[in-house]
C-alpha cells in the first residue's frame, strides 16, 4: 500500500474518483471517523490520517451504475450489471490502493433483487447464496472467495438474468473443472464454438506449456456493451459478445477465428497475468506480449501456422508500423502516459508479441519452453517487470542477448539495409547488413540509442527453385576477430544474430551463385527490409521459396514495387513490376491437373498472395523500403489509393479468366460442402471472396451482378459479407438492394446490424460521408454502444477516399464524432482518434485539414483521454 509519514503518524492514501463515487462512511477498527483532521477526500484520493497497522478499513461508497457510461468501473449492459477494472476501473467502485503490485484476496457478497438479477457472481469459488438477504426481503444474496490473491485490475462482479450453458474440462492432473458461459437467455445457442474453444485452450495450455487451471470454476460472461475485447478477471473473464456469440449466420469465419483466439488469449493471461503479474503499468506489456504471442501459437498450433504468420505480419504491419510513425510512437516499456487506458495498443501487444517471438527464434522451442518454466519457478505469485522476463530468458539462451533489451526501451521501427555478393573465388555469400533506427520521438527521448538485436533468418534458393544446404557463416567481429558459427546439419535456413549498426556475414561452402536471397524468413524480426530485389528474383522465390512466409512477402514486394513506381510516375518500371505481378497471381492460381482440388497450393495461402497490401501497410513501406532518397516522404493518401486501385485492376485484367475460373470452381466446391467455421472450406471462402472483390473492381457494370448472386445465394454470414463488401464499393443499384435486403432479414440480430453499419461505413464511394452521417441517426445506431461506433465512425476512417476527401470532410465528420463521443466516453473517443495521430505523414493538403480539425478539438474541453492523443498529434505535426 500507498504510505505517507503525517506528522509523525502514517496516512494511508487510496485511490478514488470523485466524479462519481460517493463517500458514504469511513470506519476505522469499527469506529466511524470523519473530519478534516481525520481524512481528506479529493478529486482523485482518499487519505485517512493517523492509521496505525494492523487495522481494520471499512469505506462505504455510492454510486450510480446505470449513468456510468464510460463503462469502467462497475455498469450496466443492457439489464445487466458488470465490471470493467482494467486499468484503473476499481478506484471507480471504492477507494483503494488501485495498483497492480497490491495483490489481495478478495471476499464479495453481492446483494440484489431476486426476480430481476437471479445471477450473481464474483471472481473465484462461491461461499454462500442465501435466498433472503439480511438487507431486504425483496432481495438475495451471494458471497464469493477466490482465494488466490490478485490486483484489483483483476476484481470481477456480474449480476443479472443470465442464461448458463455449461460444460466440463478434466485437467491433466485429473481435476474437473466446472466452465460456463452466460449469456443473455436469447443468445445461449450461440456459445456452442466459445465453449469449444475454451476447451482446446485448455488442453493447448498444458501440452505447450504444462500449465494446468487452478480453480475448479471457470466463467466467460457477454455483454453487448464493452469498450475493449474481453477481459482476463480471475475465473470471471468478461467478453464483449461479438467474441463469445456465432452462428453461422451470424458470424463470419473471421468471427469465428478471433473467438477462438480471444477466448485462448483471455484464459492464456491466468498464468501470464493473473499467476504473474505487473509491477506497474509500464510493465503492461509483460502480460500483454507474452499473452498475444501465447494466442498466436495456439491458433499457429490448431491451425495452418504460415497463414497465420501471414495474418499476424500483416496486421503488425498496418497497425504497429502505422502507430511507429505517428505522435502515437512508444517504446514497448513506455516512458510516460497521461492516460494508461490509451496504451492499450498496437506496440504494447503486438510488437510486444514480436519481441517474445525473437527470443523463441533465437532460443528455439525447447529452451524457451525452459526458460518459461524457470519464469514460472521463479516468480509465481509475483507483480514482475519486462527485465525480469529478459533475465530469465538471457539465462537459459546459449546466444548472448546483449543488445535484445533495445526493443524495449527504443521506439520505431528499425530500417535493415541488406545487400549481398557472391564470392566465386572463395564460394561464399557476402552479406553486408546495416541497421538504421528512427529518430527517437520527443516525448520519449533516448539519450544513446545502440543497435537491436536482429535475427536474420536467412535461405537460398539454387536455379531450380532449390534451398542449398548451408554449413557454416563467419562474421567479423568490431575486434577484428571472425568467429565461425556451424549450422545444424541439413539446415537450409541459418538465423544469424545481428546486433551491430553494421557489419558482415560470409555463409561458406556456397558451390554456386544463387537464384535467389530469402531473408527474414517468417518475419524474423519487426523491421523494414531494405533489399535491391530483381522482379526476376522475386518471381522465383514467390514461386519456390520453402518458406510459405517468404512466398507471400515476394508477391507483396512485387506489389509494392508495382504501386511505387506508379505512385512516382515510373512508367516502366510500373509496367514491369505490374505485369510480374500479374504473373505471379496467374501462377498462384494454378490447380494440379487431374485433380480436384481448386489450387495446387492451399486456397488460404493463395487468397494472402493474391491481396495487395492495404493503404495502412503501404504508408510507411511506401516510404522506407522502396528507395533510399524517397522523393518526396510526404504522401498524398487519395494518389496512393487511386494507384493501388489501379494496380488492383490492371492485374485482375490480365488474368480475368484465370480468376473467373477460380471463382466458379469455389463456388462449386463449397457447393458440396456442410458450413464449417474451419479446415479447407474457409480457404475457399476467403479466395471467392478476394476473387469476387477484384472483379466488381475491375469492371462493376460487368461484374456487380454476380456478386449480387452471391449475395443471395450464400448460405451464411461470410459469403453474405464478402459479396456485400464487394457490392459496397459500388455505385450499381444492386448494392442498394442487398443492403437493404440484408437489414430487413438480420435487423434483430445485433451482431448482424453492427457488420451492416461496418460495411456501409468503409465504403469507399465518392461522398459517401453523407450517407455515414445519416446512419447516425438510424434506429439501429446508439452512441453508447462501443461496437457500435468502432463500426460507423471507426470505419469510416478506413476508407482513404472518404476520410481523406480534399474538401476536409471526412476530417471534419471524424471531429464531430469524437466530441460527441466524448462526452459519453472517454476511452471511445480516444480511440477514435488514432488516425489524426498520422497527421505528420501526409502532404500540406491533407496534414492541414487534420490539424485544423485537432486544433478545433484542443479548443473544446475534452477528457482527458481525448486530450492526451490530440496533443500528441499537434506535438508530431
Ligand atoms: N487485459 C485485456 C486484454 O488484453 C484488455 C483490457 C483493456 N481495457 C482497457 N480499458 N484498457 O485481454
Ligand atoms: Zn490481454
Amino acid at each position: 500500500m500507498q504510505c505517507d509519514f503525517f506528522l509523525g503518524a502514517t496516512s494511508l492514501i487510496l485511490d478514488g474518483d470523485a466524479s462519481i463515487l460517493s463517500l458514504q462512511q469511513v470506519c476505522i477498527n469499527g469506529e466511524e471517523i470523519s473530519g478534516d483532521t481525520k481524512m481528506q477526500v479529493e478529486q482523485d484520493k482518499l487519505t485517512i490520517h493517523n492509521v496505525t497497522e494492523p487495522a481494520e478499513i471499512r469505506i462505504t461508497t455510492r454510486f450510480n451504475a446505470k449513468e456510468n457510461t464510460e463503462l469502467a468501473g462497475l455498469y450496466k449492459s443492457g439489464d445487466n450489471f458488470c465490471t470493467q477494472c482494467e486499468a484503473e476501473g476499481f478506484r471507480r467502485i471504492t477507494y483503494f490502493p488501485d495498483r497492480p503490485d497490491v495483490m489481495s484476496t478478495y471476499t464479495t457478497t453481492i446483494h440484489a433483487d431476486r426476480e430481476k438479477f437471479p445471477v450473481m457472481l464474483s471472481n473465484g469459488n462461491l461461499v454462500s447464496k442465501q435466498k433472503v438477504s439480511s438487507k431486504d426481503s425483496s432481495m438475495h444474496s451471494a458471497t464469493w472467495h477466490d482465494p488466490w490473491p490478485k490486483p484489483s485490475y483483476l476484481f470481477a462482479l456480474v449480476a443479472g438474468n443470465l442464461t448458463a450453458t455449461r460444460d466440463t474440462f478434466c485437467t491433466q492432473s485429473g481435476k474437473n473443472v466446472d466452465l460456463v458461459i452466460w449469456t443473455d437467455p436469447h443468445n445461449a445457442h450461440l456459445t456452442a464454438h466459445a465453449m469449444y474453444s475454451l476447451q482446446r485452450a485448455m488442453k493447448w495450455d498444458e501440452d505447450r506449456f504444462g500449465l494446468e487451471y487452478d480453480l475448479d470454476l471457470f466463467n466467460i460472461v457477454a455483454v453487448d456493451d464493452f469498450n475493449m475485447g474481453a477481459m482476463e478477471n480471475k475465473s470471471l473473464n468478461v467478453f464483449n459478445s461479438r467474441l463469445v456469440l456465432a452462428s453461422p449466420d451470424t458470424a463470419t469465419d473471421l468471427s469465428y477465428e478471433q473467438i477462438e483466439s480471444v477466448v485462448g488469449h483471455e484464459y492464456f493471461h491466468n498464468w501470464t497475468g493473473n499467476r504473474i503479474t505487473c509491477r506497474d503499468w509500464f510493465q503492461l506489456s509483460l502480460k500483454e506480449g507474452l499473452t498475444v504471442f501465447r494466442d498466436q501459437e495456439f491458433t499457429m498450433d490448431l491451425h495452418s501456422r504460415p497463414v497465420a504468420r501471414i495474418n499476424d505480419v500483416r496486421n503488425l504491419r498496418s497497425r504497429q508500423f502505422a502507430e511507429d510513425k505517428s505522435g502515437m510512437s512508444h517504446p514497448v516499456r513506455p516512458i510516460s502516459y497521461e492516460k494508461i487506458d490509451n496504451f492499450y495498443t498496437a506496440t504494447i501487444y503486438e510488437k510486444g508479441a514480436e519481441v517474445i517471438r525473437m527470443y523463441y527464434t533465437l532460443l528455439g522451442k525447447e529452451k524457451f519452453r525452459k526458460a518459461i518454466d524457470l519464469y514460472f519457478e521463479r516468480h509465481d505469485g509475483q507483480a514482475c517487470t519486462t527485465d525480469d522476463f529478459f533475465a530469465v530468458m538471457s539465462e537459459v539462451s546459449s546466444v548472448p542477448l546483449d543488445g535484445f533489451e533495445r526493443w524495449y526501451t527504443q521506439a520505431g521501427t528499425p530500417v535493415l539495409k541488406a545487400s549481398s555478393e557472391y564470392l566465386k573465388d572463395t564460394q561464399q555469400l557476402r552479406l553486408s547488413l546495416q541497421q538504421v533506427l528512427p529518430t527517437p520521438p520527443e516525448a520519449h527521448p533516448v539519450e544513446h540509442m545502440g543497435p537491436q538485436f536482429i535475427p536474420v533468418s536467412t535461405g537460398l534458393l539454387d536455379d531450380n527453385g532449390n534451398d542449398l544446404p548451408l554449413t557454416s557463416y563467419s562474421y567479423q567481429e568490431d575486434s577484428g576477430q571472425t568467429i565461425t558459427t556451424t549450422v545444424d546439419q541439413g539446415t537450409t535456413t541459418a538465423v544469424l544474430p545481428f546486433k551491430a549498426f553494421s557489419g558482415e556475414f560470409l555463409i561458406n561452402n556456397v558451390p554456386q551463385k544463387p537464384a535467389a536471397v530469402s531473408l527474414l524468413r517468417d518475419f524474423s524480426a519487426p523491421v523494414v527490409l531494405h533489399y535491391n530485389q530483381t522482379a526476376e528474383e522475386l518471381q522465383h522465390l514467390a514461386k519456390h521459396d520453402s518458406n510459405p512466409f517468404n512466398r507471400y512477402e515476394s508477391t507483396q514486394k512485387l506489389a509494392r514495387l508495382a504501386i511505387s513506381a506508379s505512385y512516382y510516375q515510373e512508367s516502366n518500371h510500373a509496367t514491369t513490376f505490374n505485369e510480374a505481378l500479374a504473373t505471379t497471381h496467374g501462377n498462384a492460381l494454378e490447380r494440379e491437373d487431374n485433380s480436384k482440388t481448386v489450387t495446387k497450393l492451399d486456397p488460404a495461402a493463395v487468397a494472402q498472395m493474391l491481396s495487395l497490401p492495404s493503404i495502412e501497410e503501404l504508408g510507411p513501406l511506401l516510404i522506407q523500403d522502396i528507395t533510399d532518397s524517397p522523393k518526396d516522404p510526404l504522401l498524398d493518401p487519395l494518389l496512393l489509393n487511386g494507384v493501388r486501385t489501379q494496380a488492383i485492376q490492371t492485374t485482375a485484367e490480365a488474368i480475368e479468366n484465370d480468376l473467373l475460373q477460380t471463382f466458379n470452381a469455389t463456388t462449386e466446391a463449397l457447393h458440396q460442402l456442410e458450413y464449417e467455421p474451419h479446415g479447407v472450406q474457409t480457404g475457399l471462402r476467403s479466395l471467392k471472396g478476394q476473387i469476387i472483390n477484384r472483379l466488381v473492381a475491375l469492371d462493376e457494370h460487368k461484374h456487380a451482378n454476380r456478386a449480387h448472386a452471391m449475395f443471395e445465394t450464400a448460405t451464411n454470414m461470410t459469403e453474405r459479407m464478402m459479396a456485400l463488401t464487394a457490392l459496397s464499393h459500388s455505385t450499381s443499384n444492386y448494392r442498394t438492394d442487398a443492403l437493404d435486403q440484408f437489414y430487413q432479414r438480420w435487423r434483430t440480430e445485433q451482431l448482424n446490424v453492427i457488420a451492416w453499419l461496418g460495411v456501409q461505413a468503409r465504403s469507399e464511394v465518392v461522398n459517401n460521408v453523407s450517407k455515414v452521417r445519416a446512419l447516425l441517426s438510424h434506429e439501429s445506431f446508439d452512441m453508447r454502444t462501443p461496437n457500435k461506433v468502432y463500426a460507423l465512425i471507426g470505419g469510416f476512417s478506413t476508407s482513404p477516399a472518404n476520410f481523406h476527401a480534399a474538401d476536409g470532410s471526412g476530417y471534419e465528420f471524424l471531429a464531430d464524432s469524437v466530441l460527441a463521443v466524448d462526452q459519453i466516453n472517454p476511452q471511445v473517443s480516444a480511440r477514435l482518434l488514432g488516425p489524426f495521430t498520422t497527421a505528420n505523414n501526409y502532404q500540406p493538403l491533407y496534414r492541414d485539414g487534420m490539424v485544423q480539425q485537432l486544433l478545433r478539438l484542443e479548443r473544446a474541453s475534452l477528457s482527458g483521454n481525448a486530450s492526451e492523443i490530440v496533443g500528441k498529434a499537434l506535438r508530431f505535426v
